[in-house]
């Protein structure tokens, strides 16, 4: 069965590092990493909740120093996503989390972008890439990053929120955010994985989202629910990831069919998909079977993918007929 062609829109680039290539990295680069062996650090992946999967995350992405190991991970995840059916990525990155340890930010977008600039070409896969905030930063800090970005920003299509939830609310970053729209950004924000409805309002009503990442807690609200049904706002789920981060028990437990039948333009995707058991081909196989979705619901969450996608309108009317000509 070939995969469904889908946009993958909510996949952080240091969330694809591979055991494999993390080992490669801290050996090219006399990185020390407190794992002997591979095995040692896979057994490191079992998460009790989103910081203490941060905490690993965070610790593992040290391997990443130079240009090359930026290219060289994005053209492995490249690599992989197109294998799975993904024909448009929108991708995070967390330049803070590489500024903060004396890495660039322009060795950071380089290197993205290098892998990126030939994606087209090498993977048939097209990219938008979306410059994320640590929120658990202070604001002070995403306005720095902002402004160390400037010379790129024709290269970024979005800024977007991630990191620690609870006790990050995204009103915190209403000036940046202000900035960026300003500079002609899309705007996207992580709300409700762990924090309450009240973050989804304020990334909708103060930061002036397109798209919220994640946000299966707006379930909770019913007003909310309907503020994003009528505005068609976008939310790109995690099915794995919410498993893995203990967001729900089990992926039959997962709220995806409800978010559906409540009307809403949800989309699947892989988020961290070294670290939670899957690329978003795994995501859609995942949940076809825990969830028993039929081949109508796959295709519409793959259509809604293109419709949350930041695309011009003759891209997406391609990829969405490819959607249409997919057959399992
Ligand atoms: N949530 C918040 N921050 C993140 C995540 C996530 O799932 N992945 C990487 N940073
Ligand atoms: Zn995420």
């Amino acid at each position: 069965m070939p995969p469904i062609p889908t946009a993958e829109l909510h996949l952080h680039i240091e969330g694809t590092l591979e055991p494999d290539l993390a080992f490669a990295l801290a050996e090219r680069n006399g990185v020390e990493l407190p794992y002997a062996t591979q095995e040692e650090l896979k057994a490191a992946y079992s998460f009790s909740d989103l910081q203490d999967f941060l905490n690993l995350y965070y610790a593992l992405m040290t391997v990443l120093r130079t240009e090359d190991d930026f290219a060289d991970l994005t053209n492995a995840y490249l690599a992989r996503a197109r294998a799975q059916g993904v024909r448009h990525a929108e991708i995070f990155f967390d330049p803070q989390a590489h500024t903060a340890r004396g890495v660039e930010i322009d060795t950071v977008i380089r290197g993205i972008t290098r892998a990126l600039d030939a994606a087209p070409e090498t993977y048939g896969i097209t990219t938008r890439l979306i410059m994320c905030f640590l929120r658990d930063e202070s604001a002070e800090s995403a306005l720095e990053t902002f402004e160390a970005a400037r010379p790129h920003l024709d290269r970024i299509a979005a800024v977007g929120l991630d990191s620690a939830e609870v006790g990050n609310p995204p009103s915190k970053f209403r000036e940046v955010y202000a900035l960026a729209r300003e500079a002609g950004l899309k705007c996207v924000a992580h709300a409700g994985e762990e924090g309450p409805p009240a973050y989804v309002w304020e990334a909708l009503d103060i930061l002036g989202v397109d798209r919220v990442d994640h946000g299966v807690r707006c379930l909770e609200d019913e007003a909310l629910v309907a503020r994003l049904v009528a505005d068609r706002t976008p939310l790109t789920v995690c099915p794995l990831s919410n498993v893995r981060l203990r967001v729900v028990d089990r992926l039959e437990d997962h709220p995806l069919p409800a978010m559906l039948d409540a009307g809403l333009l949800v989309t699947v995707n892989s988020d961290d998909p070294a670290y939670f058991g899957g690329y978003v081909g795994d995501n859609f196989t995942a949940v076809r079977d825990a969830l028993g979705l039929d081949e109508t619901t796959l295709r519409t969450l793959a259509r809604n993918s293109f419709e949350a996608a930041f695309l011009d309108e003759g891209t997406r009317a391609a990829y969405l007929k490819e959607v249409e000509g997919w057959t399992r």
